[in-house]
């Protein structure tokens, strides 16, 4: 089994289980975005749900990201960070004032609203303070991602954004209210999207929405296509970077960009999901009548995405060089959900073993619990282990 290149020995002192970020992977994913949209009006805001770790976000600042909140602590985190308030968007279907009023306070590059009475709370929130708030109008585009039902969000049916059936009444009133600036339009529909023609889909469906507003005279600035671009979570060391040149040529192909316009990234997963793992320890190994348990010290209270949405995490036995034998790959909560992986192949495995859960750097220690009362987890990266 091909591992991960991790400082091993240095994990020994260390008390599981931790997140471990690689930086160097983190810097070429980084470098490989910047390529992709240099010389372009392409601007990425880092959804900054995947993962907030103070190293990672210093990283994303140097690399002159933007980022993309959903919460007043996420807007907070974006700016304790040092990215400026003009490269944040603030998205979300449910901002609380004192959220609005954090955005407006601070002057951000642009809020993302999703309904009509959220429209008119910013306005009086914008009136009382003198300012204008800048919008997108996130308008669900109907386009299936075909991904995880749960993480599936530019259907009808979904909580979010503005039905295309209700456009014109809403553009109505944006251009009534007095201290609201449309901006732009953003989308999302979805995450782990791994094929393209989802994304193509999405711009041919953006042009014809684009025509909506040109046929009213209104000239957006920007368009803002939200995140989603998929990683490879059963060869993380075979593709450690996603394949951004593949992903932004959709939108260089498809999507009729007029030149005065920017095009807006929302990229979570695909900028940070390769470069941790949570390690674990091996508690014990428990045979039972038909198969083995590998019992880790780890469990969904660091990474419930298994348990969640039945997600895969290639695991390596980072301690083992022995023949694969086949392990329920199980955490220590008082729960059956709280198991990683069944019938898993991984080199022969017994007490102490350290476990690398790969592929864990978006949505991963960010949606830690104290389920159990239970330690959050710590973090370290490749430089904390020189
Ligand atoms: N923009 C919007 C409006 C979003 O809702 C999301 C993710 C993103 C951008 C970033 O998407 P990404 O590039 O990371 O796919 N916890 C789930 C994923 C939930 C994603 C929610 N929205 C998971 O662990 O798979």
């Amino acid at each position: 089994m091909i591992k991960a290149n991790y400082p091993t020995d240095k994990f020994k002192d260390i008390q599981t289980p931790f997140y471990y970020y690689d930086l160097e992977t983190l810097r070429s994913t980084l470098s490989e975005i910047k390529t992709q949209i240099e010389n372009t009006s392409f601007e990425v805001h880092y959804a900054m749900k995947a993962n907030v770790n103070t190293s990672v976000l210093n990283e994303i600042k140097i690399a002159g990201l933007g980022a993309d909140c959903v919460s007043g602590g996420e807007v907070q985190a974006a700016l304790d960070a040092g990215i400026a308030p003009s490269k944040i968007v603030f998205a979300g279907v449910g901002k609380s004032d004192w959220e609005i009023n954090l955005g407006l306070d601070n002057d951000i590059f642009c809020f993302n609203v999703e309904s009509i009475p959220e429209l008119e709370v910013m306005n009086e929130l914008a009136i009382a303070k003198n300012k204008t708030a800048n919008v997108a109008l996130r308008i669900n585009p109907n386009v299936s991602a075909h991904t995880h039902h749960y993480i599936t969000t530019g259907l009808s049916e979904n909580k979010f954004g503005i039905n295309l059936s209700d456009l014109d009444k809403v553009t109505d009133l944006v251009l009534k209210l007095s201290n609201i600036n449309l901006l732009g339009i953003h989308f999302h529909i979805g995450s782990q999207i791994t094929d393209m023609t989802s994304f193509q889909d999405l711009c041919l469906k953006i042009n014809e929405i684009q025509a909506h507003f040109d046929a009213r005279n209104i000239t957006l600035k920007h368009i803002n296509v939200g995140g989603g671009l998929g990683i490879s979570y059963e060869h993380p060391n075979h593709f450690p970077i996603p394949d951004f040149e593949a992903y932004f040529k959709v939108f260089r192909k498809h999507l009729q960009l007029k030149p005065s316009q920017t095009l807006h990234f929302e990229l979570g997963r695909a900028v940070v999901a390769q470069c941790g793992s949570l390690i674990s320890r091996v508690l014990y190994v428990k045979e039972g009548t038909s198969k083995k348990f590998a019992i880790l010290d780890a469990g969904f209270t660091e990474l419930i995405r298994p348990a969640l949405y039945q997600a895969y995490h290639r695991i390596e036995n980072l301690s083992s060089e022995l023949p694969e034998e086949e392990y329920d790959v199980v955490g220590p909560i008082c729960e059956s959900s709280d198991t990683f992986a069944k019938e898993y192949f991984m080199n022969g495995t017994k007490r102490g073993d350290i476990i690398a859960l790969r592929s864990a750097g978006a949505y991963g220690e960010i949606m830690a619990s104290q389920y159990n009362l239970r330690k959050l987890p710590k973090a370290y990266t490749s430089d904390d282990l020189k």
